[in-house]
Protein backbone atom coordinates (compact mmCIF):
# COMPACT_ATOMS: atom_id res chain seq x y z
CA UNK A 1 0.00 0.00 0.00
CA UNK A 2 1.13 3.34 -0.92
CA UNK A 3 1.14 5.66 2.03
CA UNK A 4 -0.73 9.00 1.65
CA UNK A 5 -1.87 11.83 3.83
CA UNK A 6 -4.92 11.23 4.92
CA UNK A 7 -7.38 13.67 6.64
CA UNK A 8 -9.91 12.30 8.47
CA UNK A 9 -13.31 14.84 9.25
CA UNK A 10 -15.32 13.85 12.12
CA UNK A 11 -13.85 11.61 14.05
CA UNK A 12 -16.60 9.91 15.66
CA UNK A 13 -17.46 6.04 15.90
CA UNK A 14 -16.71 5.26 11.95
CA UNK A 15 -13.64 8.16 12.08
CA UNK A 16 -12.15 6.75 14.82
CA UNK A 17 -12.91 3.22 13.23
CA UNK A 18 -10.73 4.50 10.43
CA UNK A 19 -8.05 5.70 12.50
CA UNK A 20 -8.21 2.39 14.79
CA UNK A 21 -7.99 0.08 11.80
CA UNK A 22 -5.46 2.12 10.04
CA UNK A 23 -2.86 2.05 12.85
CA UNK A 24 -3.58 -1.24 13.32
CA UNK A 25 -2.58 -2.35 9.99
CA UNK A 26 0.56 -0.76 10.47
CA UNK A 27 -0.39 2.82 8.53
CA UNK A 28 1.97 5.29 9.93
CA UNK A 29 0.10 7.36 12.38
CA UNK A 30 1.73 10.67 11.40
CA UNK A 31 0.21 10.47 7.79
CA UNK A 32 -3.09 10.31 9.86
CA UNK A 33 -4.58 13.94 10.51
CA UNK A 34 -8.21 14.17 12.17
CA UNK A 35 -10.22 16.81 12.97
CA UNK A 36 -13.93 17.08 15.34
CA UNK A 37 -15.63 19.46 17.22
CA UNK A 38 -14.94 18.07 20.48
CA UNK A 39 -11.59 18.92 21.62
CA UNK A 40 -11.69 16.20 24.49
CA UNK A 41 -11.94 13.97 21.58
CA UNK A 42 -9.33 14.96 19.60
CA UNK A 43 -6.71 14.96 22.65
CA UNK A 44 -7.74 11.46 23.40
CA UNK A 45 -7.30 10.16 19.63
CA UNK A 46 -3.80 12.19 19.84
CA UNK A 47 -2.95 10.30 22.99
CA UNK A 48 -4.08 6.93 21.74
CA UNK A 49 -3.01 6.59 18.38
CA UNK A 50 -0.20 9.41 18.27
CA UNK A 51 -2.05 10.91 15.25
CA UNK A 52 -2.71 14.54 14.05
CA UNK A 53 -5.22 16.57 15.31
CA UNK A 54 -7.20 19.59 14.94
CA UNK A 55 -10.37 21.58 15.81
CA UNK A 56 -9.96 23.13 12.14
CA UNK A 57 -11.19 21.04 9.19
CA UNK A 58 -8.96 23.13 6.79
CA UNK A 59 -5.84 22.74 8.70
CA UNK A 60 -6.60 19.12 8.50
CA UNK A 61 -6.98 19.06 4.73
CA UNK A 62 -4.43 21.52 3.64
CA UNK A 63 -1.75 18.71 3.19
CA UNK A 64 -4.11 16.13 2.69
CA UNK A 65 -3.82 13.35 -0.18
CA UNK A 66 -6.73 11.87 0.47
CA UNK A 67 -9.87 13.43 2.40
CA UNK A 68 -12.20 11.42 4.46
CA UNK A 69 -15.76 12.68 5.30
CA UNK A 70 -17.68 11.22 8.38
CA UNK A 71 -19.55 13.76 9.31
CA UNK A 72 -23.30 13.19 10.00
CA UNK A 73 -25.07 14.06 6.66
CA UNK A 74 -27.03 16.46 8.28
CA UNK A 75 -23.71 18.37 8.43
CA UNK A 76 -22.08 17.46 4.94
CA UNK A 77 -23.02 20.43 3.14
CA UNK A 78 -21.57 22.80 5.66
CA UNK A 79 -18.13 20.74 6.01
CA UNK A 80 -17.95 21.11 2.71
CA UNK A 81 -18.59 24.66 1.75
CA UNK A 82 -16.11 25.20 4.91
CA UNK A 83 -13.06 23.06 2.75
CA UNK A 84 -13.91 24.11 -0.86
CA UNK A 85 -11.17 26.41 -1.26
CA UNK A 86 -8.65 23.76 -0.22
CA UNK A 87 -10.43 21.51 -2.24
CA UNK A 88 -9.66 23.48 -5.18
CA UNK A 89 -6.56 23.90 -4.36
CA UNK A 90 -5.18 20.91 -3.20
CA UNK A 91 -7.43 18.30 -5.23
CA UNK A 92 -6.80 15.60 -2.87
CA UNK A 93 -8.88 12.07 -3.54
CA UNK A 94 -12.41 12.47 -1.27
CA UNK A 95 -14.45 9.62 0.06
CA UNK A 96 -17.60 10.39 1.62
CA UNK A 97 -18.98 7.45 3.84
CA UNK A 98 -21.64 10.04 4.66
CA UNK A 99 -24.98 7.93 4.19
CA UNK A 100 -27.23 8.94 1.54
CA UNK A 101 -25.11 12.34 0.31
CA UNK A 102 -25.13 10.88 -3.39
CA UNK A 103 -22.22 11.94 -5.77
CA UNK A 104 -24.17 14.32 -8.02
CA UNK A 105 -24.81 16.32 -4.86
CA UNK A 106 -21.03 16.22 -3.89
CA UNK A 107 -19.80 17.22 -6.89
CA UNK A 108 -22.42 19.93 -7.39
CA UNK A 109 -20.35 21.34 -4.01
CA UNK A 110 -16.68 20.64 -4.61
CA UNK A 111 -16.68 20.37 -8.35
CA UNK A 112 -16.92 18.05 -10.99
CA UNK A 113 -13.89 16.85 -11.96
CA UNK A 114 -12.79 15.91 -8.53
CA UNK A 115 -11.52 12.46 -7.61
CA UNK A 116 -14.52 11.44 -5.69
CA UNK A 117 -15.08 8.03 -3.59
CA UNK A 118 -18.81 7.38 -1.92
CA UNK A 119 -18.66 4.63 0.27
CA UNK A 120 -21.53 2.81 2.64
CA UNK A 121 -19.73 0.88 5.44
CA UNK A 122 -21.82 -0.89 8.31
CA UNK A 123 -21.61 -1.37 12.15
CA UNK A 124 -18.76 -3.72 12.67
CA UNK A 125 -16.68 -1.69 11.47
CA UNK A 126 -15.98 -0.41 14.93
CA UNK A 127 -14.40 -3.97 15.16
CA UNK A 128 -12.89 -4.21 11.77
CA UNK A 129 -15.42 -6.47 10.88
CA UNK A 130 -17.34 -4.76 8.65
CA UNK A 131 -19.16 -4.67 5.10
CA UNK A 132 -18.19 -2.07 2.81
CA UNK A 133 -19.26 -1.49 -0.66
CA UNK A 134 -17.95 1.42 -2.69
CA UNK A 135 -18.51 3.48 -5.77
CA UNK A 136 -15.79 5.64 -7.61
CA UNK A 137 -16.90 8.42 -10.32
CA UNK A 138 -15.56 7.79 -13.84
CA UNK A 139 -12.34 10.59 -12.77
CA UNK A 140 -11.12 8.28 -10.21
CA UNK A 141 -7.75 6.33 -11.35
CA UNK A 142 -7.10 2.91 -11.16
CA UNK A 143 -4.23 3.77 -8.65
CA UNK A 144 -6.90 6.60 -6.81
CA UNK A 145 -9.14 3.59 -6.47
CA UNK A 146 -6.91 1.12 -5.29
CA UNK A 147 -5.23 3.34 -2.53
CA UNK A 148 -9.17 3.71 -1.39
CA UNK A 149 -10.14 0.52 -1.11
CA UNK A 150 -6.98 -0.19 1.05
CA UNK A 151 -7.87 2.74 3.16
CA UNK A 152 -11.68 1.11 3.72
CA UNK A 153 -10.49 -1.87 4.19
CA UNK A 154 -9.26 -0.71 7.55
CA UNK A 155 -13.17 -0.77 8.70
CA UNK A 156 -13.44 -4.42 7.75
CA UNK A 157 -14.09 -6.44 4.19
CA UNK A 158 -14.82 -4.13 0.93
CA UNK A 159 -16.58 -4.18 -2.40
CA UNK A 160 -16.35 -2.66 -5.28
CA UNK A 161 -19.83 -1.43 -7.00
CA UNK A 162 -20.01 -0.60 -10.88
CA UNK A 163 -23.16 1.99 -10.40
CA UNK A 164 -23.70 4.30 -7.80
CA UNK A 165 -27.64 2.97 -7.18
CA UNK A 166 -26.56 -0.29 -5.82
CA UNK A 167 -25.67 1.63 -2.86
CA UNK A 168 -29.24 1.89 -2.09
CA UNK A 169 -29.80 -1.71 -2.02
CA UNK A 170 -26.30 -2.01 -0.12
CA UNK A 171 -27.78 0.01 2.81
CA UNK A 172 -30.56 -2.39 2.50
CA UNK A 173 -28.43 -5.15 3.23
CA UNK A 174 -25.56 -4.79 4.86
CA UNK A 175 -26.17 -1.13 6.15
CA UNK A 176 -29.42 -2.09 7.99
CA UNK A 177 -28.10 -5.67 8.13
CA UNK A 178 -26.48 -5.60 11.47
CA UNK A 179 -30.26 -4.42 13.14
CA UNK A 180 -31.91 -7.57 11.37
CA UNK A 181 -29.80 -9.83 12.52
CA UNK A 182 -29.64 -8.44 16.20
CA UNK A 183 -33.56 -8.93 16.09
CA UNK A 184 -33.21 -12.42 14.70
CA UNK A 185 -30.88 -13.44 17.58
CA UNK A 186 -33.31 -12.02 20.06
CA UNK A 187 -36.27 -13.70 18.98
CA UNK A 188 -33.81 -16.75 18.99
CA UNK A 189 -33.25 -15.97 22.15
CA UNK A 190 -36.33 -15.26 23.69
CA UNK A 191 -37.73 -18.19 22.23
CA UNK A 192 -35.06 -20.36 23.93
CA UNK A 193 -36.25 -18.95 27.34
CA UNK A 194 -39.41 -19.31 26.37
CA UNK A 195 -38.12 -23.15 26.01
CA UNK A 196 -36.66 -22.92 29.85
CA UNK A 197 -33.19 -22.22 28.90
CA UNK A 198 -31.85 -19.76 31.27
CA UNK A 199 -31.18 -16.04 29.76
CA UNK A 200 -27.17 -16.60 30.10
CA UNK A 201 -26.83 -19.47 28.69
CA UNK A 202 -29.68 -18.70 25.32
CA UNK A 203 -27.36 -15.62 24.82
CA UNK A 204 -24.43 -17.16 24.63
CA UNK A 205 -25.41 -20.15 22.53
CA UNK A 206 -27.64 -17.74 20.40
CA UNK A 207 -24.37 -15.70 19.51
CA UNK A 208 -22.59 -18.30 19.32
CA UNK A 209 -24.37 -20.13 16.46
CA UNK A 210 -24.91 -17.04 14.82
CA UNK A 211 -20.90 -16.72 14.88
CA UNK A 212 -20.61 -20.12 13.71
CA UNK A 213 -22.77 -19.91 10.99
CA UNK A 214 -21.39 -17.09 9.57
CA UNK A 215 -17.68 -18.25 9.51
CA UNK A 216 -18.92 -21.38 8.03
CA UNK A 217 -21.00 -20.20 5.41
CA UNK A 218 -17.13 -17.54 4.77
CA UNK A 219 -15.16 -20.42 4.56
CA UNK A 220 -17.37 -23.08 3.14
CA UNK A 221 -17.53 -23.38 -0.63
CA UNK A 222 -21.20 -24.53 -0.31
CA UNK A 223 -23.90 -22.08 -1.20
CA UNK A 224 -26.25 -21.09 1.49
CA UNK A 225 -29.01 -23.24 0.57
CA UNK A 226 -26.61 -26.41 0.87
CA UNK A 227 -25.00 -25.46 4.06
CA UNK A 228 -28.98 -25.24 5.41
CA UNK A 229 -29.42 -28.82 3.66
CA UNK A 230 -26.76 -30.19 5.53
CA UNK A 231 -28.32 -29.11 8.68
CA UNK A 232 -31.58 -30.30 8.23
CA UNK A 233 -32.22 -34.38 8.19
CA UNK A 234 -35.50 -35.60 6.50
CA UNK A 235 -38.08 -35.81 9.40
CA UNK A 236 -35.73 -34.32 11.81
CA UNK A 237 -35.87 -31.29 14.36
CA UNK A 238 -34.41 -28.37 11.69
CA UNK A 239 -36.84 -29.49 9.16
CA UNK A 240 -39.49 -29.26 11.70
CA UNK A 241 -38.46 -25.74 12.25
CA UNK A 242 -37.75 -24.71 8.78
CA UNK A 243 -41.28 -25.83 7.83
CA UNK A 244 -43.12 -23.71 10.03
CA UNK A 245 -40.63 -20.11 8.81
CA UNK A 246 -41.31 -21.45 5.21
CA UNK A 247 -45.28 -21.54 6.20
CA UNK A 248 -44.97 -18.04 7.46
CA UNK A 249 -43.62 -16.91 4.45
CA UNK A 250 -40.35 -15.65 6.04
CA UNK A 251 -38.21 -15.17 2.62
CA UNK A 252 -41.26 -12.45 1.65
CA UNK A 253 -40.92 -10.54 4.96
CA UNK A 254 -37.69 -10.12 4.65
CA UNK A 255 -37.65 -8.99 1.05
CA UNK A 256 -40.90 -6.85 2.10
CA UNK A 257 -38.33 -5.69 4.82
CA UNK A 258 -35.63 -4.66 2.18
CA UNK A 259 -37.30 -3.36 -0.64
CA UNK A 260 -39.16 -0.66 2.86
CA UNK A 261 -35.49 0.55 3.73
CA UNK A 262 -34.00 0.91 0.08
CA UNK A 263 -36.92 3.26 -0.81
CA UNK A 264 -36.54 4.95 2.81
CA UNK A 265 -32.69 5.44 1.65
CA UNK A 266 -33.95 6.56 -1.97
CA UNK A 267 -36.14 9.61 -0.08
CA UNK A 268 -33.61 10.16 2.57
CA UNK A 269 -31.12 10.90 -0.33
CA UNK A 270 -33.69 13.16 -2.02
CA UNK A 271 -34.45 15.38 1.45
CA UNK A 272 -31.04 15.60 2.04
CA UNK A 273 -30.24 17.12 -0.86
CA UNK A 274 -33.16 19.68 -1.19
N1 LIG B 1 -22.17 4.41 12.39
C1 LIG B 1 -22.51 3.58 11.41
O1 LIG B 1 -22.85 2.40 11.64
C2 LIG B 1 -22.47 4.06 9.98
C3 LIG B 1 -22.72 3.13 8.93
C4 LIG B 1 -22.65 3.61 7.62
C5 LIG B 1 -22.37 4.93 7.35
N2 LIG B 1 -22.17 5.80 8.38
C6 LIG B 1 -21.90 7.19 8.08
O2 LIG B 1 -20.67 7.57 8.67
C7 LIG B 1 -20.74 8.95 9.01
C8 LIG B 1 -20.27 9.09 10.43
O3 LIG B 1 -21.12 8.35 11.27
P1 LIG B 1 -20.75 8.12 12.80
O4 LIG B 1 -21.65 7.06 13.29
O5 LIG B 1 -19.28 7.97 12.92
O6 LIG B 1 -21.21 9.53 13.40
P2 LIG B 1 -20.65 10.26 14.70
O7 LIG B 1 -20.21 9.23 15.70
O8 LIG B 1 -21.66 11.26 15.09
O9 LIG B 1 -19.33 10.99 14.15
C9 LIG B 1 -19.34 12.22 13.50
C10 LIG B 1 -18.32 13.09 14.18
O10 LIG B 1 -18.24 14.33 13.48
C11 LIG B 1 -18.13 15.36 14.45
N3 LIG B 1 -18.50 16.65 13.88
C12 LIG B 1 -19.67 17.33 13.98
N4 LIG B 1 -19.60 18.49 13.32
C13 LIG B 1 -18.35 18.54 12.79
C14 LIG B 1 -17.68 19.50 12.00
N5 LIG B 1 -18.27 20.63 11.59
N6 LIG B 1 -16.41 19.26 11.63
C15 LIG B 1 -15.78 18.11 12.01
N7 LIG B 1 -16.38 17.16 12.76
C16 LIG B 1 -17.64 17.38 13.14
C17 LIG B 1 -19.07 14.89 15.51
O11 LIG B 1 -18.86 15.64 16.71
P3 LIG B 1 -20.15 15.85 17.68
O12 LIG B 1 -20.50 14.50 18.20
O13 LIG B 1 -19.58 16.77 18.72
O14 LIG B 1 -21.22 16.46 16.84
C18 LIG B 1 -18.70 13.44 15.63
O15 LIG B 1 -17.58 13.22 16.48
C19 LIG B 1 -22.20 9.40 8.83
O16 LIG B 1 -22.33 10.18 7.70
C20 LIG B 1 -22.96 8.11 8.67
O17 LIG B 1 -24.04 8.26 7.77
C21 LIG B 1 -22.20 5.39 9.70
Amino acid sequence: MTFKTIAIIGAGNMGESLIGGLCQNGYPADLIWASDTSAQKLQYLNETYRIHTVSDNTAAVSSADVVIFAVKPQIFKAVAMDIRDVIFKKRPLIISIAAGIRTAYIRRLLGDDIALVRAMPNMPACIGCGATAFYAIETVSVDERNLAESILRALGMVVALPDETALDAVTALSGSGPAYFFHMMASLENAAIALGLSSDVAHLLTIQTALGAARLALESNHSLDELRASVMSKGGTTEAAINVLEEEQISVIYKKAMLAARTRSQHLAEQLEE
